[in-house]
């Protein structure tokens, strides 16, 4: 794992987003995977900026969202297919039709998560997965004690993860019970991840993640699986790391050309 301390939320936004604008460069077609909730906001402002005032084209990107609720209506603003369209597509000019989203409203869940995983197999792999991680350490909707050997399928959202995202609904009791969630073993299949974490609050998740053991108790702790995970936190989301000065080390004393993807797979 690599992990990237910066100054600031802006700053995390800016770092991860290089290393996304970098894949897009190289292949105007890559596939994106994407996160939703507050974390990958200042991700998507940059790409939006880039795309605004650089010229980076993003009408070929593909990309899969992680997750979506259970029974929201659609058309819902917080589902996460209206969350990608409002912050994703539309800023960063996707082309609607190459974007997926678990389909939450589905009757039949089962072939929903099935039909999504067959199309992550056809058009993937994901070239370069962006993650947020939830203060119980959860990434995706993946809940612990989530398998790391998981697809995509339906989940129960943990009641600390019902309150945490009730800010987002008019009332707590509104917040969906349920989610499609992208699987511990389907993130795990993408080409790189890119986590982004911001904030006291996600000190401890993101302690556990890398230092912890790997355990199903901190999903994030499956990144320590991962060939080519970096981890952009700010200094309060990193406050807890022992090895914080190390990391810091490392990162300093990285050569220019190591700091990006050098490995010519785009
Ligand atoms: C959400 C999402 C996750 C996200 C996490 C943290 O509910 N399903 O993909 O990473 O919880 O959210 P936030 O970034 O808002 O703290």
């Amino acid at each position: 794992m690599q992990v990237v301390i910066v100054d600031s939320p802006a700053e995390v936004g800016r770092v991860a987003a290089a290393k996304i604008t970098q894949v897009i460069r190289r292949r105007n077609d890559a596939v994106l995977g994407l996160a939703t909730g507050s974390s990958p906001l200042a991700i998507y402002a940059e790409l939006a900026r880039q795309v605004r005032q650089d010229g980076l084209d993003c009408s070929a990107v593909r990309a899969f969202a992680l997750d979506e609720y259970v029974g929201l209506p659609a058309g819902h603003p917080e589902s996460y297919r209206s969350v990608i369209q409002r912050e994703v597509v539309a800023p960063l000019a996707l082309t609607p039709a190459f974007v997926h989203v678990p389909d939450g409203t589905a009757s039949d869940v089962a072939a929903a998560c099935a039909d999504y995983e067959q199309r992550i197999a056809e058009i993937g792999p994901v070239d370069i997965q962006i993650l947020g991680i939830g203060a119980n350490g959860h990434i995706g909707f993946n809940e612990p004690t989530s398998s790391f050997a998981s697809r995509t399928r339906i989940k129960t959202l943990a009641p600390t993860t019902r309150a945490d995202n009730a800010r987002f609904f008019d009332s707590p009791d509104e917040v969906p019970t349920h989610c499609l969630t992208q699987g511990l073993g389907t993130i795990l299949d993408a080409k790189r991840l890119v986590l982004v974490a911001q904030g006291e609050k996600k000190a401890d998740a993101v302690a556990k993640m890398v230092e912890g053991p790997v355990s199903s108790m901190c999903p994030g702790s499956a990144l320590q699986l991962h060939a080519d995970a970096t981890i952009v936190i700010d200094q309060a989301a990193a406050s807890r790391l022992a090895l914080i000065d190390y990391y810091r080390y490392t990162y300093d004393n990285l050569p220019e050309w190591q700091r990006f993807y050098t490995d010519g797979a785009y």
